[in-house]
């Protein structure tokens, strides 16, 4: 007989580096204000990295808490994903670098370019490898700093970012529960939307544009808060279809922490109360890809959600790409 397998997060970690950059501070950088930052996206502080601290030192702090949360040993790690679209070089994969430095000598790696959407790609895969019989512990990462690829002479973007890292622990078991849906879904037709034009293969970094901010992340902000907001919703919608739950039955909704109106706006339309809507993006700003786990884990730890609560996450990113998961702590 197949015995039926279930993934189950088993543990949550997450890192911020020290450095806090506040509104306050950009008010000083470009022409910008206090009070347009915080009316406009409900940001009020963010935290930058270093120099010389990448996005895998990032991820290895926010994976040995998560490992630790799980009682596991970074050798029983199977499967690596990590989110990101600030890699550490082109190559190899800041997945691998992670699984060197973690010591997870059993572990396929792999990165997830996929905005930030990333972590709940990364859930759904591994909900699927799980499910499937592959593997038994899979580490998924969200990771970004952003702070490295901003135009901070650019007040469009400069105010929204922040560097973060959040991993979790998905468990194989045989008991009811865990991850109980996912949905993902992509329009690469609005890429133009949110994008880093120079980099790549397509157009190199050279002499010519070296200078000229093609090497920074560009947003058109009132497009994409359109679609962030249509995009959600549906997400939400879809992964509660697919659960066969209603939005009564979801304890907290972790969505993206892009800015403050679009969670409060996607919730109302989801009909989600406020009191059920986990909101810290005026401590960190946008973090991308690591905006989920970060809040998941916060709200873990600070007792926010126990377990057997249900859980909506909801994300939406470059690319575009949106998706969502229904977790059953
Ligand atoms: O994580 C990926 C997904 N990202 C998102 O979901 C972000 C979605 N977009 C947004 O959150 C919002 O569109 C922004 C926060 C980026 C911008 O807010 P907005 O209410 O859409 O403002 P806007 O871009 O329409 O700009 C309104 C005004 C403009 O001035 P004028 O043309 O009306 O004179 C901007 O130049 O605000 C100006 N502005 C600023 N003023 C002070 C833009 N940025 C700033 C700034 N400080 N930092």
């Amino acid at each position: 007989m197949v015995v039926k397998r279930y993934a189950h997060i088993i543990g949550t970690g997450s890192y911020v580096p020290e450095k806090i950059l506040t509104n306050f501070d950009l008010e000083q950088m470009v022409d910008t204000s206090d009070e347009w930052i915080t009316t406009r996206t409900g940001i009020k502080r963010r935290h930058i990295a270093s120099k010389e601290v990448c996005s895998s030192d990032l991820s290895i702090a926010a994976s040995r808490k998560a490992i630790a949360a799980a009682g596991i040993k970074a050798s029983d790690i199977d499967l690596i994903l990590l989110g990101t679209v600030t890699p550490d070089f082109p190559v190899p994969s800041t997945a691998c670098i992670v699984q060197d430095k973690l010591g997870a000598v059993n572990a396929g790696v792999m990165d997830i370019v996929a905005a930030c959407s990333g972590f709940v790609y990364g859930l759904s895969l591994a909900k699927a490898m799980v499910e499937a019989s592959q593997y038994n512990n899979v580490l998924v990462i969200g990771v970004e700093t952003l702070s490295k690829i901003t135009n901070w002479e650019d007040r469009n973007t400069c105010v929204l970012f922040g560097d973060a890292a959040g991993a979790a622990i998905v468990h194989a078991s045989e008991k009811p529960g865990g991850i109980l849906g996912t949905y993902l879904k992509s329009d690469g037709s609005l890429a133009h939307l949110l994008s880093i034009t120079a980099g790549g293969t397509r157009v190199p970094i050279d002499a010519s544009n070296v200078n000229n901010g093609d090497r920074y992340l560009k947003m058109a902000g009132p497009e994409v808060y359109k679609n962030a907001v249509r995009t959600m919703t549906e997400a939400a919608f879809e992964v509660l279809k697919r659960t066969n739950l209603s939005s009564a039955d979801i304890d907290l909704m972790i969505s993206h922490q892009a800015n403050i109106r679009i969670i409060e706006s996607t919730a109302r339309k989801i009909n989600v109360p406020p009191e059920k809507v986990y909101i810290n993006i005026q401590e960190y700003g946008n973090t991308s890809a690591a905006s989920i786990p970060l809040a998941l884990d916060e709200a873990i730890r600070t007792g926010r959600v126990k377990s057997g609560d249900i859980v909506l996450l909801v994300a939406f990113g470059g690319g575009l790409t949106w998706g969502s998961a229904i977790v059953e702590l």
